[in-house]
């Protein structure tokens, strides 16, 4: 089992950390690094983990060093990377929003070492995550390894271009936050409908819930077609349905995406 180096104790390495530890990857070959005493010593008290404050420690060790560090940290903690020795061992995933690959290997000193974006989301904390990838040049056996490394914790995706990650995290990254608001607005509304507090938070969890589990049994279904299954001519759902229109929600979605995706590029634009 290889051994894999976290950089940044963050909201993302502590998902990927507890999705991987439930898919019993073991705690032994799990370190973390970062200069957050707090975070850090949470989780790894929490999970028994290596860790270090001095990420040149945890990258010496490290088969796989794992970059989950903000886009404008990244140049620094590739500055570490570059007095590694033994590097064309090691596999680099950088997880970053708007690094590109090539930026990264000038970061490290452009050595002969293998590169890989990821861009999982957070449900990668139960398993049930999505994880772009791209990687410019991989061995196959790299390459099988971080597929079977990243299967434990989610569905992973292959991308052809490095530019299509800009679209995973606007569809996939970011995406588990628009859910999160629909339901957060809903609660709201049935809040102020009367409802009773105690169930009304299991009534949604189930009811998103039951509907990814029904888009994922009638794979060959659109969500259109899904959506006509709620709706009866002149009913509730349809009365909800036409507020929804009347007020653009597609176009609204469509541009808080499109709001992500930029972003990413603009990071991609401001970094040297
Ligand atoms: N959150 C997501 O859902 C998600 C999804 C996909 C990709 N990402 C990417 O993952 C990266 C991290 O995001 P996040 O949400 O996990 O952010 P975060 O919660 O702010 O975590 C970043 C962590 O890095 C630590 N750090 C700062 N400087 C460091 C250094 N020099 N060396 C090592 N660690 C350092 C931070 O410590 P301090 O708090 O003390 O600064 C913090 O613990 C970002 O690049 C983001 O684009 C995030």
């Amino acid at each position: 089992m290889k051994k894999l180096t976290f950089i940044g104790s963050g909201k993302i390495a502590e998902s990927m950390i507890l999705g991987l530890i439930s898919s019993q990857y073991l705690k032994e070959n799990i370190c973390i690094c970062s200069p957050d005493e707090k975070s850090r010593t949470t989780i790894a008290n929490q999970y028994s983990l290596k860790n270090f404050k001095n990420n040149i420690h945890g990258m010496h060790i490290g088969d796989v060093i794992i970059l989950a560090v903000k886009p404008n940290i990244i140049p620094t903690v590739c500055s570490e990377i570059k007095h590694i020795e033994n590097l064309s061992n090691k596999i680099i995933i950088s997880v970053a929003a708007g690094i590109n690959i090539e930026k990264i290997n000038k970061y490290i000193g452009e050595k002969n070492t293998t590169i890989v974006r990821a861009m999982p989301n957070t449900p990668v904390l139960v398993n049930q995550g999505v994880i772009g990838l791209y990687a410019k040049k991989i061995h196959t056996n790299q390459k099988k390894f971080i597929t079977t490394l990243f299967n434990k914790i989610g569905k992973t995706f292959w991308l052809s271009h490095e530019n299509e990650l800009n679209g995973i995290i606007a569809v996939a990254s970011s995406a588990p936050a628009y859910f999160f608001l629909m339901m957060e607005s809903m609660q709201h509304a049935a809040e102020n409908m009367g409802l009773n507090k105690e169930y009304i938070k299991e009534l949604i969890v189930q009811t998103a819930k039951g509907s990814s589990i029904l888009a994922e049994h009638f794979q060959d279904k659109s969500f259109e077609v899904l959506k006509q299954h709620v709706i009866s001519k002149g009913g509730t759902t349809e009365a909800a349905l036409n507020l929804f229109e009347k007020y653009n929600f597609k176009k609204i979605i469509e541009k808080a995406m499109r709001s992500a995706a930029n972003k990413s590029k603009e990071i991609e634009c401001n970094l040297n």
